[in-house]
């Protein structure tokens, strides 16, 4: 028989609810303050405590996380007024299962209680997922690539001979695969280590923006450079200048990047001395390059010193054997960073996201595993917290939609999907878009759209 303890100081509640419970066939164990209920709690192991919020001395909050630190497995239900939401919240934020608004319902009671209970025994049937014989030690280290799948072992092997050698390397995959992971692996884990690793998103800036970013400016040369700067490739010195997106560069920043390849030295923008290349190139990019190339945004000659080594991230569907290990690695890394202590999970769960299709690859799943450690109530990763989105949801163009981290962002892409959209007529275009057409050829140049 289970066994449940309930704090309340109101008498007739007290009865009330006793009667009930004892009806439905539970233990009950009664306290009428805060202090005699977490006596009572460390006596009697109750399986459950249903706790009134307002009560003299220790409120129903503070009874909640005395009995969290004394047994985060036992479930905490409190009673609190009706609309108390910010009660509501600190209820939850302080790890109580859930929370029953006065006046409830036996059935709401009785439902609540057998959700509690059923949560404990999921725990209890289960063992942790950080024990010995699930894990080697380093899969929890923090920027670890986790990858047991042949095409990643092979890519592991690939990546010991590059590390060594400074080739530039050209990394494709779908979005989310990895790639920039797999740069800073590159870049960590041979003779670059102790030098500078420099990121540049090709995407983030306009033309002029992105060249005076790459290569500098000195003073005067547009209207901003109020004193001179050192672009990426200076500042990448003899380690590793990561073009994350480079698809998406201008063919006028192209030709200049290839002379940059070609001569290895390179001039700041409205400059004139030059200044030595050192840096080892890794491209990266989620498009394809070869058909760019044959639509004439890209251009093959860049291509081929770019890709010196090519590595091709397989899509997170293709290697589904990966899939158990990266869920208990993001397990460990997010609770460490979110400061919670899910460690939990059934094979139910594994199996069912070893058949989703995870077209947003890893970074999809690493989302999903972290919404789930947020919504869950206790140290399982629950089926019902996980939400997948289903493939009837992406269209092919939205597959590729970037991560978007600003409003412009987001106004280049839309305004480049409704150009695709009608073929580059512009006038069909800014109908759409209901924005005049030199408004439109501003943002078409702003953003270097290009058909
Ligand atoms: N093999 C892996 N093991 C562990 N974590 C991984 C692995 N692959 C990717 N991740 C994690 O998934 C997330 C996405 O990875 P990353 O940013 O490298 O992808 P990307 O290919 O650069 O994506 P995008 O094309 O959208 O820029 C990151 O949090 C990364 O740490
Ligand atoms: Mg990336």
């Amino acid at each position: 028989m289970k066994k449940i303890l309930i704090i309340d100081d109101n008498k007739l509640i007290l009865k009330t609810l006793k009667a009930t419970l004892s009806k439905a066939g539970y233990a009950i164990i009664e306290a009428e303050d805060g202090e005699a209920g977490l006596h009572l709690a460390r006596s009697e192991h109750p399986d459950l405590v249903i706790t009134d919020y307002q009560m003299p001395g220790i409120d129903g909050l503070e009874v909640l996380s005395e009995i969290h630190k004394l047994k985060i497995n036992l479930p905490v239900i409190l009673l609190t007024g009706f609309g108390d939401i910010v009660l509501t919240i600190k209820s939850i934020q302080l790890g109580a299962f859930d929370y029953l608004e006065k006046p409830f319902s036996p059935v709401q009671l009785l439902s609540t209680i057998q959700l509690a209970l059923n949560s404990v025994k999921r725990s209890n049937s289960l063992s942790e997922v950080f024990r010995k014989d699930n894990f080697s030690e380093s899969m929890l280290e923090d920027n670890l690539l986790v990858g047991k799948a042949p095409q990643m072992k092979e890519i592991f092997k690939n990546i010991g001979l590059i590390s060594m050698n400074k080739v530039n390397v050209l990394i494709q995959g779908d979005t989310g695969t990895g790639k920039e992971l797999i740069a800073r692996l590159i870049h960590f884990s041979g003779i670059t280590r102790d030098k500078p690793l420099v990121v540049v998103n090709c995407s983030a800036l306009t033309e002029t923006l992105l060249e005076s970013e790459l290569f500098g400016h000195v003073k005067g040369s547009f209207t901003d450079s109020i004193r001179d700067k050192k672009g990426k490739f200076e500042l990448a010195g003899e380690g590793t200048i990561f073009l994350d997106e480079i698809s998406e560069i201008s063919l006028n920043t192209q030709v200049k990047l290839l002379r940059v390849i070609q001569e290895l030295e390179f001039e700041k923008v409205g400059g004139e001395a030059t200044i030595p290349m050192k840096a080892r190139i890794i491209a990266a990019t989620n498009r394809n390059l070869e058909k760019l190339i044959e639509q004439g945004k890209f251009r093959e000659d860049l291509y081929y010193r770019l890709k010196v080594f090519t590595i091709s991230l397989p899509p997170l569907r293709e290697r589904k054997e990966d899939i158990r290990d990266l869920v208990i690695h993001f397990l460990y890394k997010l609770n460490k960073r979110f400061n919670r202590n899910v460690i939990k999970i059934g094979e139910d769960v594994i199996e069912m996201l070893q058949k989703h299709d995870w077209y947003g690859n890893v970074r999809e799943l690493e989302n999903t595993i972290l919404q789930a450690i947020i919504m869950s109530k206790n140290d399982v990763l629950e089926k019902e917290n996980i939400t997948l989105n289903s493939r009837l949801h992406h269209t092919p163009n939205e597959l590729q939609v970037p991560q978007f981290r600003s409003l412009s962002d987001l106004e280049k892409y839309h305004i480049k999907r409704i150009l695709d959209e009608v073929k580059w007529n512009k006038l069909e275009a800014s109908r759409v878009l209901d924005i005049t057409r030199p408004t439109l050829n501003a943002k078409i140049e702003k953003y270097n759209l290009v058909q």
